[in-house]
């Protein structure tokens, strides 16, 4: 059952219905679901067709990414299911809109995921002016966190999750989670209209870190979401002690909110490399 008390909404990561199924039952509630295609790769009925020498036409992969998100948005009706748009450095704000759109079509409870990149902040604008939801993901700087607030603005509370995935920047030596408390910190300066989302998420001490900075949503692994299940679903307040390491923490930036959205620096070289590395996921499950 859910914990009493436990303020963030908790997610499952994942590409398989299948598993979601699992985790409902064992823990006896999800809010929600992020998806992204590199998830969709992972997926036990797509690695087996690829196993049989077979890939999949453009058509038939979208077919089969719409079949899975429909089976997840029905197991949480209530929740929220992350759908990710395909995006390479040639990919247009109107060509991303245009499968959003599309996709946002599928589910009744979907957010668009659009990646924190020039055009993507574009897309994010208009499909807030279409009154969409949206999940703003590959973010790993506030200057980003910033910007995506800004061009969102007027939205409403819950229309917008931010995702800052912590585990990338971990994995060059910064603290991925330090991102987390300096973005939430400078959005307790705006109005709450975006959600930060912790994503990336590999050790379930991430996990209770998220749980103890108040991070609106996480999303995580199934295997984290085991190890904290197992663990009794602890829940863990001010007195959490985060062992960083020797991670080098990233310095608190005093942004302005209320800056024009198309001011902030947003270029960062893993929101690049992430684009690159799901668009090479996607594309080898095309013939
Ligand atoms: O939530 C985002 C996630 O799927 C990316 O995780 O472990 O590939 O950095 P990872």
């Amino acid at each position: 059952m859910k914990p009493e008390n436990l303020r963030s909404k908790i997610f499952l990561d994942g590409g398989d219905a299948r598993e979601t199924k699992t985790y409902l039952d064992s823990l006896g509630f999800l809010d929600g679901q992020t998806t992204n295609p590199s998830l969709i790769a992972k997926n036990p009925e797509a690695r087996k067709r690829i196993e049989r020498g077979e890939k999949f036409s453009a058509d038939e992969l979208l077919g089969f990414y719409k079949d899975i998100v429909q089976e997840i948005s029905v197991l949480i009706p209530h929740g929220s299911v992350s759908v990710e748009v395909y995006a390479d450095r040639e990919t247009t704000a109107e060509d991303m809109l245009a499968e959003g759109r599309k996709m946002y079509s599928w589910i009744p409870n979907a957010h668009i995921k659009l990646p924190t990149t020039a055009e993507g902040l574009k897309a994010a604008h208009q499909a807030i002016a279409e009154n969409m939801r949206i999940n703003m993901t590959l973010v790993f700087s506030q200057e980003q966190a910033a910007a995506v607030y800004a061009a969102t603005r007027g939205a409403t509370k819950g229309q917008v999750f931010l995702s800052p995935f912590v585990g990338r920047l971990d994995d060059r030596g910064e603290n991925g989670m330090s991102l987390i408390k300096n973005i939430l910190e400078m959005y307790k300066k705006g109005d709450g209209h975006v959600e930060v989302l912790t994503a990336s998420v590999r050790s379930l001490d991430h996990f209770l870190y998220a749980l103890a900075l108040q991070s609106d949503i996480i999303t995580t692994p199934a295997k984290i979401l085991h190890e904290w299940h197992e663990a009794g679903m602890p829940l863990a307040g001010d007195e959490f002690n985060y062992d960083s390491k020797e991670l080098k923490p990233l310095p608190y930036q005093e942004l302005d909110l209320a800056r024009d959205w198309t001011e902030f620096d947003i270029q960062h070289e893993l929101t690049d490399v992430g684009v690159e590395k799901f668009a090479a996921d996607w594309n080898a499950l095309i013939q």
